[in-house]
């Protein structure tokens, strides 16, 4: 962490080693907090207002007042930008503030506000070229999983379940339908036909997964939003993960056996140049 020139922290920008944070603050003791990760194409913080209108959702999920404006957010990752290059993501995140430990929330207390911005390190060319593997483990998480709460205990589980086990995610199931990644969202592909599991509060609603819904349904790509059972997992042609960091990677091994034939599938391919298109005219201002 000490390569970053700076962070945000409570209306300063400091070099890291100088940013404090008190022991008693309550996304310490509690995970008392909520966050986002925004990626940074050509200069450009991509789909900032759907993360900013996510952040307001999980925000008021955990009754938190947004300390900022959108103006104000866009000053503050638009300095922390201007000190690195190429593509970037931008961390935030906001907890309930520093208060003596009480699980009760303490009055006239100010929340802790921290950002940085770091290079974006796109998933190496052969997961692109060849897929990931992926380990099912039921999901042991609560029931608000649409809060993107900074609460990741049991992610952090799941993902490292799945690394142990020589994966690269975990696919969650709850009562035998998947809902998401550890830190992903998930797509099947069967008989030409995208489904992918609604949202509610068993998911997070992926600023990704809702530009590929958004995308298929522009294009004429058949897209449910749909229950994904576990054997339809199992049946599926492809399987695909989203997030704002890795994208669109394809499974292409689920528990040891192969996704279809083993290899990053024709529905993929597809989506995937349409999403880069997408993104390229993002980047060259045609495209929001
Ligand atoms: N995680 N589901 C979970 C549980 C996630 O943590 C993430 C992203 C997603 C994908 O959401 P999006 O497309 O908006 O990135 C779904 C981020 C990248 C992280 O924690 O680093």
């Amino acid at each position: 962490m000490a390569n970053l020139a700076q962070v945000y922290l409570n209306g300063e920008f400091l070099p890291p080693d100088q940013a404090r944070v008190s022991v008693f603050d309550r996304g310490f003791i509690f995970g008392d907090g909520v966050y986002e990760v925004i990626p940074v194409f050509g200069g450009r913080l991509f789909r900032l207002p759907h993360h900013l209108s996510r952040l307001d959702a999980s925000l008021s999920a955990i009754r938190l007042r947004n300390p900022h404006t959108p103006q104000e957010w866009n000053g503050i990752f638009t300095r922390l930008l201007a000190a690195g290059s190429g593509d970037q993501s931008i961390y935030l995140q906001i907890t309930r503030g520093v208060a003596p430990r009480d699980h009760a929330f303490p009055p006239n207390i100010t929340p802790t506000v921290f950002a940085y911005a770091q290079p974006l390190k796109y998933s190496p060319p052969e997961q692109l070229a060849q897929g990931v593997a992926a380990v099912t483990a039921a999901d042991i998480r609560w029931q608000r999983c649409d809060i993107k709460a900074i609460a990741l205990l049991a992610n952090a589980l799941l993902r490292q379940q799945a690394i142990d086990q020589g994966a690269m995610e975990a696919i969650l199931v709850r009562d035998g339908v998947v809902t998401e990644g550890a830190a992903s969202n998930i797509f099947i592909v069967k008989n030409g036909r995208l489904v992918t599991p609604p949202k509610g509060p068993f998911i997070l609603p992926g600023i990704t997964r809702d530009l590929v819904v958004e995308i298929a349904r522009a294009k004429g790509v058949p897209c449910d939003e749909l229950p994904v059972k576990i054997e339809a997992l199992s049946a599926a042609d492809e399987v695909w993960l989203t997030s704002s960091t890795k994208e669109i990677l394809p499974i292409t091994r689920i528990d040891g056996r192969a996704v279809g034939n083993g290899k990053p599938g024709p529905m993929h391919a597809k989506m995937f140049a349409l999403y880069k298109e997408y993104k390229q005219a993002f980047i060259q201002g045609q495209a929001d």
